[in-house]
């Protein structure tokens, strides 16, 4: 199993460029099934996720071809309507193929996702907004069994945000007959990137980016092209790395508008960053305080960043309440930071970070994907040589994080054992 080896105490320096986004590829990969023909996407990341989505395509008749960070889809009527279970378990996006089939074929056959580890996750909200669109869904077996005449518009009033359920509903919608309006819709630059998707095929689409997203159904969309936007993740990632060694990080194609609560908290903190549009620079702070911050949906402070940030946090000038609202159990880095020496209290959706003067190596696992990234961030500051088991955790959604890392000079090795 690949364990990652960090020697820590390097201050990161040069210039990086960033990927395109995880999570605004594979909702637009799975697009693709709403309409036949070859779809074409450029940067997009080469990751485990992206394969596994690649994979759940071909299953289903598509052609894929991945070159570079371009993808194509050549999308044939499908030779089965059915995401199994051994796809979906591997990545919960697969849900995603969900409203595209049923809006375009009138059937699919999807696994229910699962657990995961850092929560229930249901899916109700996908299922319910479905219902309301007119699809006809049974639980059986594990499978979510879809099938509808036409899907209708209808009003979808979410109960809470939720960012895959709004790209199932929006994705449904397009195919549907007449209006639909999602309100309480998820805000994410992922939401406005595959609204972006669907309008250039065809779709008829206003408000993606707010609150209120609204769709005039159409009967037929046409396959098209779209480069994926940046990754904020990745973005936000390697500026709390360049924080935490104290380097001076330029990163290159990024949204720095895309991360304004993640670029106000570390200005809170002490750090100065240039930013212009597509460029950031984060500067080298000898000593930072500890802030509070809580994550909620878009536009504020990132769930995917909470752990990133806790590990920052570890290493501050005074005490830092860090609150999770966003998912039940995603303080799972925390017993593993303290394995580094960090003092952390955690309470349920609730960790006070105290800082403390320095954090020491030690041999620490990661259970899940931002949760592994936090680890080697934190080893990147300890003294000695960190070793982070369960590395593939990272690879599912980092595009050669350790590859980018070393080029600013980072002391990483991979090994198998
Ligand atoms: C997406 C991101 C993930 C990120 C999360 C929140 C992708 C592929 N993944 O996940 O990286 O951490 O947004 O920003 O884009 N919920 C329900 N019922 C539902 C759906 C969601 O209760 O039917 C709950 C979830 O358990 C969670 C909250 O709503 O507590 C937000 O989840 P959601 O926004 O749906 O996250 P994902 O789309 O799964």
């Amino acid at each position: 199993m690949d364990k990652m080896k960090v020697v820590g105490g390097r201050p990161l320096m040069g210039t990086v460029q960033i990927s395109g986004a995880k999570n605004a590829a594979l909702p637009l990969l799975f697009s693709s099934l709403l309409a036949e023909g070859e779809h074409v996407f450029h940067n997009v990341p080469r990751l485990m996720d992206i394969r596994s989505t690649a994979q759940l395509l071909e299953h289903l008749g598509c052609e894929t071809e991945h070159i570079g960070s371009t993808f194509r889809i050549l999308v044939r009527p499908p030779k089965s309507f059915e995401a199994p279970y051994d796809l979906v378990r591997k990545m919960r996006a697969s849900i995603l193929c969900l409203g595209p089939l049923l809006a375009k074929y009138g059937q699919a056959k999807v696994s229910l996702p699962g657990g995961c580890a850092i929560g229930t996750r249901p899916i109700d909200l996908h299922l319910e907004g479905l219902k309301l669109l007119g699809a006809q869904l049974e639980l059986e077996n594990g499978y979510v069994l879809g099938t509808t005449k036409r899907l209708k518009g209808n009003m979808i009033l979410f109960e809470s945000p939720t960012v895959g359920g709004t790209e199932n509903l929006m994705m449904a919608a397009c195919l549907a007959e007449g209006e639909t309006t999602i309100e309480n819709a998820a805000k994410e630059p992922e939401i406005v990137d595959l609204a972006n998707y669907l309008i250039r095929m065809g779709a008829q689409i206003s408000g993606a980016g707010s609150s209120i997203i609204k769709i005039k159904g159409v009967s037929k969309l046409k396959p098209a092209t779209h480069t994926v936007i940046a990754d904020r993740i990745e973005t936000g990632t390697l500026l709390i790395a360049a924080a935490l060694t104290k380097g001076d990080v330029t990163l290159t194609q990024c949204v720095p508008t895309d991360l304004d609560a993640l670029i106000a908290k570390l200005k809170e903190s002490g750090f100065e960053l240039e930013c212009s549009t597509s460029q950031m620079r984060i500067k080298p702070c000898a000593r930072w305080s500890g802030v509070d911050l809580t994550t909620a949906p878009h536009p504020a402070f990132p769930t995917d960043l909470q752990a990133q940030f806790m590990a920052l946090m570890t290493l501050a000038n005074g005490t830092s309440v860090i609150t999770e609202t966003v998912f039940e159990n995603r303080f799972m880095h925390v017993q593993e930071l303290v394995r580094l020496g960090a003092d952390i209290t955690p309470k349920t959706r609730v960790a006070v970070v105290r800082g403390v003067k320095a954090l020491h190596a030690a041999p620490v696992m990661a259970t899940d994907l931002r949760a592994s990234a936090c680890l080697v961030l934190a080893g990147l500051a300890a003294q000695g040589e960190t070793v982070v088991g369960r590395i593939y955790h990272l690879d599912r959604g980092y595009e050669g994080m350790d590859l980018k890392l070393k080029s600013l000079g980072a002391q990483i090795v991979r090994s198998e054992n």
